[in-house]
């Protein structure tokens, strides 16, 4: 059992002001009845909430994703900033979502936004070996030992020793990149410690969930459940 406000609170966007507000304006019903207080006690799997009028469809946690656009910060809230979670359209919204794992404000590409905690540690966990895959445009031609050093575990220029990363070339200057660790500026600074600078970085896959073609950048999407269960296929192709 919960309470109504709480319930209705992580379901959507409405702050438990709002709800008392709506329980005093008769805007919330429980099974069909008006319910005045917003304390009342409810079982969230089976009981009907609507408010002014639309059922809320109870789902313990939500996982979206979006195709990150460049100049957005990958947070919840910022002070200064517009956040990937400022960016979602209104039925998206709810409390408690956060970005699993950031991507710099900007790299553009697949971002997974969700209210599940435990959903964004194991796939972030290193030892999980969720590959993250990235395109890299380099400002200048790469040679053939940098591949060679991306298997063998790069070393940053302060000393901290990467993990073996795979690497295709896919064109003079741009090449996929796939790690399972998440340092700060990974990519970036792997690619500096072989002296190129990163001009353009896109994520286009974690695991096995592949970035949706149809996203255009901004958009947003839910992950359906099997998507949900690909971030942890660990094939690596
Ligand atoms: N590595 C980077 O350098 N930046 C990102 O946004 C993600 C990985």
């Amino acid at each position: 059992m919960e309470r109504l406000d709480k319930f209705i609170s992580t379901q959507t966007s409405y702050s438990r002001k709002d709800i008392k507000r709506l329980c005093k304006s008769c805007d919330i019903t429980v099974n069909g009845n008006i319910v005045k207080n917003s304390d009342l006690k409810i079982d969230p799997e089976n009981d009907v909430v609507c408010v002014c009028g639309e059922t809320i469809c109870y789902k313990q946690f939500v996982y979206y994703m979006m195709n990150k656009p460049k100049g957005v910060l990958s947070a919840s809230n910022d002070r200064n900033a517009t956040t990937v979670v400022d960016i979602l359209p209104d039925e998206f919204k709810r409390k408690n979502l956060f970005p699993a794992g950031r991507l710099d404000k900007d790299t553009t590409g697949l971002l997974i936004i969700t209210d599940d905690g435990d959903f964004a540690h194991r796939m972030l966990s290193p030892n999980k070996k969720v590959y993250k895959h990235y395109v890299a445009t380099l400002d200048k031609e790469l040679d053939d030992t940098v591949k060679e050093r991306f298997e063998s575990g790069i070393v940053l220029a302060d000393g901290t020793v990467c993990q073996k990363a795979y690497f295709d070339k896919l064109s003079a200057n741009t090449a996929l990149v796939k790690i399972c660790e998440g340092k700060f500026h990974q990519v970036k600074k792997m690619f500096l410690a072989c002296s190129y600078t990163v001009v353009e970085l896109e994520r286009v896959q974690i695991g096995a969930l592949k970035l949706d073609s149809n996203l255009a950048q901004s958009e947003v999407r839910e992950l359906t459940k099997i998507e949900t269960l690909q971030v942890f296929d660990g094939k690596i192709d």
